[in-house]
């Protein structure tokens, strides 16, 4: 029997349905909230986030506090069983407060001030805006951390950005002085000498600029780790200033897909009592439907790999989202199945932006739950209504189950920054989320759980391993993946792993340890960036793979060589490579391959190592399973449809279909845009 995490918040352990909601942008339209919490209880909606850019309504002078009307919002909520999720309003200041501290405006690389407009523009090391925002926290910590109706605290809302404002160019030279001591380890490990950028004084230190300093790769590496570093400092002063008041109401802030490689998400993780984040794929693209579901999958996994455990999808929109090249409605179906399939890798929630539409400004063409038209008698509404009383019915068997791992990519922001300036084989593109996608496709297309975690994580627990691109070993990560295959682990690495150490400097020597030559059982000579549009092949068990982008030319030492080039001045010479280390086995694919061979090559694999899947069935393209595991150890199993085409998936046994409480045997079924979640029959 599985351990059963101790619930989120004991107040309410079930699934979350609700989302973001923005009664201030109504205070005087009173008739608006009556309407609006008689159709969130229509719509099974059991939570709101309230106050995430209230700031000017909370505080519309300075110390000046109007929370009288976020009182009657919470206590009618309240009394109509919908719980709060309060939030931070650190995402957005308001006019005075940028007026009176010029200070919190930030200042971009080129060292151009921002005005006051947009939100998240504002500088985290400022002294005035911390002291600000630590009062307005405190204020409403005090106010309502010991309200039964709040639950969870949303701290600020999607982090994300960078300021090079003095302030920031002060606190990065003492963080890099703190780092290194002395300028001689400085100028060695950011190889200054280089071009005559020796650093002779700390105050000579300057954030990367495109006006300035960008070619010293470890200083670039640095400022990232810094920005994610002041990211973190900063919310954990929101999080101290609100848990002094009530240490007992958890902390999340919600993070966003599209800067999930601007900071490193890994690095929140202890900082968080519960990660969330906001979900908004392009549903629909043509030809790319399944791509986005693959996608979305692979940063659930993500999220759900940060702290190992079930997390929340903070938001995720109800139809359109405004902000897309193309804002297209979302199909019928599409939403619930969007819903659940955040839930099938590992989320306890579907919540939205946003609850009630806004008339104005520039969000007014984004979906939500309550339209401009204003009630329950739209597509969304009915939608949103049946996912709400679907959650309703299964929380207390889904709400805090675990997803069982034998799996895991190491996927690394760090990594990323380094591959993003290397300057190295192919400027045209070097795709590292491409990369991560390609290994993770064959796991996420035929029912078997992966977790993506980052090189700081441990390896226990997992069977296979696999190593995508990574250009960056951070210190200990070699011994890690040694100790992981020789106690029986199987690795996948991939071309361009191990080539710079983690202040970015390149390894020397030919066969070494730190390169993990003697896991791999190769050495590494030279590589070859490829044109767009050239191409070299490989055969491996009889198939001929298109390979592209990268080819490295490797000498074997100790390594069997499973397929080789088929042209080129490097024909013959390997392109896979497998070596025996210990009680495991390291396998290394030379060059970019094509998604096929991904997909046949973990297909030997799993057979191989005999992993769990979902079901033991052929899964069709465009359906993909997912399961989470109950503490009595009862499975779970999300088959989801995202294809437009009706499809037909076999049954390797009895199930009961969770949802309809009918028996799925022989073939089931799955309609275009639909999920079914069945659990196998002994446990009915
Ligand atoms: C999110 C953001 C919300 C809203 C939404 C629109 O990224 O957190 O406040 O702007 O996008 O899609």
């Amino acid at each position: 029997m599985q351990p059963k995490f101790s619930p989120l918040t004991p107040k309410f352990p079930h699934l979350l349905h609700g989302g973001d909601y923005n009664p201030e942008q109504w205070l005087d339209h009173p008739e608006i909230l009556d309407q609006d919490i008689a159709l969130f209880q229509k719509a099974h909606i059991n939570c709101v986030s309230l106050g995430i850019f209230s700031w000017a309504n909370l505080e519309p002078q300075q110390d000046y506090f109007t929370f009288d009307w976020l009182d009657r919002i919470i206590d009618q909520l309240y009394q109509n069983g919908i719980y709060t999720i309060l939030a931070t309003p650190s995402g957005a200041r308001p006019q005075w407060l940028a007026q009176k501290y010029p200070e919190v405006l930030r200042v971009n690389a080129d060292g151009t001030k921002n005005l006051f407009g947009a939100r998240h523009n504002h500088c985290y090391t400022s002294p005035a805006y911390r002291e600000r925002v630590r009062i307005i926290d405190t204020r409403l910590a005090e106010r309502y951390a010991n309200h039964p109706a709040v639950i969870l605290w949303h701290i600020s809302n999607e982090f994300g950005g960078e300021c090079h404002c003095e302030l920031c160019q002060v606190a990065f030279r003492t963080w890099v002085q703190k780092k290194y001591g002395t300028l001689d380890a400085l100028n060695r490990a950011w190889w200054a000498h280089f071009w005559s950028h020796t650093y002779t004084d700390w105050s000579q230190i300057h954030s990367p600029s495109p006006l300035g300093e960008t070619s010293i790769h470890g200083l670039v590496l640095d400022w990232r780790r810094f920005v994610t570093q002041q990211t973190i400092d900063f919310m954990r002063t929101e999080i101290d200033a609100v848990k002094a008041v009530n240490s007992d109401i958890p902390v999340t802030t919600n993070m966003m897909t599209h800067y999930t490689y601007e900071l490193n998400y890994y690095k929140f993780r202890d900082a968080l009592d519960v990660i969330s984040w906001d979900n908004y794929p392009e549903w629909h693209k043509p030809n790319s439907q399944i791509w986005a579901a693959e996608s979305c999958s692979m940063t659930h996994d993500m999220m759900r790999s940060i702290q190992k455990k079930p997390f929340l999808m903070m938001e995720c929109t109800p139809n359109t989202t405004n902000w897309h090249p193309v804002s297209k409605l979302k199909k019928p179906g599409m939403h619930k199945l969007s819903v659940l399939n955040a839930i099938a890798h590992g989320a306890d929630s579907g919540q939205y932006f946003q609850l009630r539409q806004s008339r104005g400004s520039c969000e007014k063409f984004h979906s939500a739950v309550i339209s401009h038209i204003g009630t329950e008698h739209t597509r969304t509404f009915r939608e949103v209504a049946q996912v709400g009383a679907e959650l309703e019915r299964l929380s207390d068997l889904i709400y805090n189950s675990r997803t069982p791992v034998q799996v895991a990519i190491i996927h690394d922001v760090e990594n990323k920054w380094a591959l993003d300036q290397c300057r190295g084989p192919r400027n045209a593109g070097i795709d590292y989320f491409g990369a991560v996608q390609n290994n993770y496709r064959y796991f996420w297309e035929n029912g078997i759980n992966i977790d993506l975690v980052d090189s700081e994580y441990d390896l226990d627990g997992y069977r296979l391993v696999i190593v995508p691109m990574l250009y960056l070993f951070r210190a200990g990560i070699q011994e890690k993946l040694r100790q992981f295959v020789a106690q029986g682990g199987t690795l996948v690495t991939t071309c361009f792993t191990g080539v710079v150490d983690e202040n970015d400097l390149c390894f020397l020597g030919e066969a070494t340890e730190e390169k993990l030559s003697d896991v791999m059982g190769f050495w590494v000579e030279e590589i070859d960036g490829l044109f767009d549009g050239e191409e070299n092949h490989m055969t491996w068990q009889n198939q001929r793979y298109r390979l592209y982008e990268l080819c490295e030319i490797v000498h074997p030492t100790t390594c069997e060589v499973l397929a080789t080039y088929e042209s080129d001045f490097y024909q013959d010479m390997p392109a896979l490579t497998r070596n025996r280390f210990g009680k495991g086995v390291a396998y290394h694919l030379c060059a970019t391959a094509e998604s096929r061979f991904f997909l046949d090559f973990y297909d030997m694999l799993t057979r191989q190592l005999g992993l769990e899947r979902a079901m033991q069935t052929t899964v069709p393209y465009g359906v993909s399973l997912t399961w989470r595991e109950t503490a009595q150890g009862q499975k779970l199993i999300f088959a989801q449809n995202f294809s437009a085409e009706t499809k037909h998936l076999p049954l390797d046994q009895a199930y009961t279909d969770l949802l309809n409480d009918t028996t799925e045997h022989g073939i089931c079924t799955l309609a275009p845009y639909t999920c079914k979640i069945v659990t196998p029959q002994q446990y009915s």
